[in-house]
């Protein structure tokens, strides 16, 4: 059985710390769910991670829904929350509608999540009028790097730490059943996380969310040269992979590799 966004509700109720990992694929979806972690995020930061551009902006609907039916079919327990990508719900409520729907009905996801406070309140009530569930997100919000100036962290100061308190009560106020806190002051998702009755995931916002997301490439070290400040590091895996490539290769350059043996056990896994 899958979990449910209930499940995470009542996670908050009975102060149970929720556990929030992304994947995009076979590989990271079926570590997830052998993991046993209750959400797994289908984040548009594929676009960095997977796909090798600099940005989320240009992560498409398509690509989202097929890497979303990808993690659907890989982690059958967890709750799956997907991205909603840039521009495909602020052009009109119509539009984030039938993406939704997408990412539900194409991609099998649960539920959806979109960046942004008060101005994309009115949409997330839309969603959630429709039977959508959605995750909110505010602080930074990568969508609107190149607006915001950079990666930069958010909410310092009592008005903007003010402001973001509103973003954060206008989607609850709009139906959304958990929202993600990024890179902001621990003091003022502190504060947040107190004021909200839903969840709040975070993500360079401290140790005081309900919960903690994490980018599954940066928590595994998969990436040598990209290492945001907030990522916990809980393996060094780029120097794992590097390692039995070079050897591989060797042993193919050396005429090691395959072996008469390897090859009889391979033919005969085969048949
Ligand atoms: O796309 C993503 O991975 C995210 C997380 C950083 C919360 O939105």
């Amino acid at each position: 059985m899958r979990v449910t966004t209930r499940q995470i509700a009542q996670m908050k109720r009975r102060s149970e710390r929720i556990v929030m990992v992304t994947a995009y694929d076979a590989l990271s979806a079926g570590a997830a769910e052998r993991a046993g972690i209750p959400m797994v995020l289908v984040g548009d930061s594929l676009g960095q991670v997977v796909l090798g551009y600099d940005s989320t902006v240009p992560v498409s609907m398509d690509g989202m829904v097929a890497h979303t039916a990808a993690v659907t079919r890989c982690a059958p327990s967890p709750l799956i929350v997907a991205d909603l990508p840039f521009l495909s719900y602020q052009v009109s409520e119509e539009l984030a509608l039938s993406n939704a729907a997408r990412l539900l009905q194409e991609g099998g996801a649960q539920a959806v999540k979109l960046e942004g406070g008060v101005p994309v309140a009115p949409t997330v009530k839309r969603l959630t009028d429709s039977g959508v569930a959605v995750m909110g997100h505010v602080g930074f919000t990568p969508q609107s790097v190149h607006q915001l100036g950079g990666y930069r962290v958010q909410g310092r100061g009592e008005n903007a730490a003010a402001r973001l308190l509103e973003d954060a009560l206008a989607l609850q106020e709009a139906g959304a059943f958990a929202v993600v806190l990024e890179l902001m002051p621990s003091e003022v998702a502190a504060t947040v996380t107190e004021r909200l009755s839903v969840p709040t995931i975070g993500i360079g916002a401290g140790p005081d969310c309900d919960g903690q997301v994490q980018v599954f490439h940066d928590l595994l070290g998969l990436l040598p040269d990209f290492r945001p400040k907030h990522a916990g590091r809980y393996g060094d895996l780029a120097g794992v992979i590097d390692e039995a490539l070079s050897r591989y290769a060797d042993d193919v350059r050396g005429n090691r590799f395959p072996t008469d043996a390897e090859s009889i056990s391979i033919s005969t896994d085969q048949k």
